[in-house]
């Protein structure tokens, strides 16, 4: 059963950027899917792709069997997003505002509401900053409570994009947690990356994109040894010979 299938996707920007050019791609549920790529690679317009956030010139984007151009608003509640930029998702004026605003925009209930807020915030472990106002929050507080507000519209789907940049090292084990956290609640995980060593020992699969194609997919035990090629740094595991080393032991 595929979560998303992307067919024969093209994207060119208004000022005539190539973004994405020719992409067919299945993705299993249940995977964690990283995307790999340089930057400029065309990884974020791939992922805008997913949700409808940018729709196709050319092919087609499928979310659980339905088309996304046909019905956004169904997409957006299959897959959640996590941006880069965090600051940029924030939405709310406390931390409990914040995290309510997708639930609200599905009217939804105050009691399931409320519910669906305080249980995904003691996930993220931001419970206690309930009344806090976001923008006061650390960047690694930031990206958790970014995920608790995809936790609340409970999506199938959960997409990251450079979840790691700008963290310090707690700040990547306790977001690494919570995607590892979802992934083994059964979601299936697309995660974009220039950095593969906080993530490769627990990826099904590796994609690495490359001047908005895709240039390798498979495990990433028999791909991760070309990353180099295409401008990626490689996980030490490679250079040194060893065994991919999980950043949550
Ligand atoms: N809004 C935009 N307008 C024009 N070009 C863009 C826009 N967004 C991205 N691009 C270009 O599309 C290509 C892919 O970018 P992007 O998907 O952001 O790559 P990545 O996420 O892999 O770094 C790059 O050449 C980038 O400069
Ligand atoms: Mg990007």
């Amino acid at each position: 059963m595929n979560a998303i299938e992307v067919e024969n996707l093209y994207h060119r920007f208004a000022d005539g950027t190539v973004g994405i050019d020719g992409i067919t791609l299945m993705i299993r549920k249940g995977d964690l899917v990283v995307l790999a790529g340089p930057n400029g690679s065309g990884k974020t317009t791939l992922l805008r792709h997913l949700n409808g956030l940018l729709l196709p010139d050319r092919g087609r984007v499928v979310v659980a069997g339905i088309p996304v151009s046909n019905n956004v608003a169904m997409a957006r509640q299959k897959v959640g997003m996590v941006f880069q930029d965090a600051d940029s998702q924030i939405v709310g004026e406390t931390v409990h505002d914040d995290a309510a605003f997708g639930p609200e925009n599905l009217c939804l209930g105050k009691v399931e509401i409320n519910q669906r807020v305080q249980s995904a915030l003691k996930k993220v472990g931001l419970l206690g900053l309930s009344n806090q106002r976001p923008h006061l929050l650390s960047g690694g507080e930031k990206r958790r409570l970014a995920i608790a507000g995809i936790l609340t519209m409970e999506p199938e789907i959960v997409v990251f994009d450079e979840p790691f940049s700008s963290l310090d090292y707690p700040g990547v084990r306790q977001v690494l947690g919570e995607i590892l956290a979802l992934h083994h609640s059964g979601r299936t995980i697309i995660l974009a990356t220039h950095d593969l060593e906080k993530v490769i020992a627990h990826a099904d699969r590796l994609i690495i994109m490359n001047r908005g194609k895709v240039v390798r997919d498979g495990l990433p035990a028999d791909i991760v040894k070309d990353v180099e090629q295409f401008g990626v740094r490689a996980p030490c595991a490679i250079r040194t010979g060893g065994e991919f080393q999980s950043w949550m032991s």
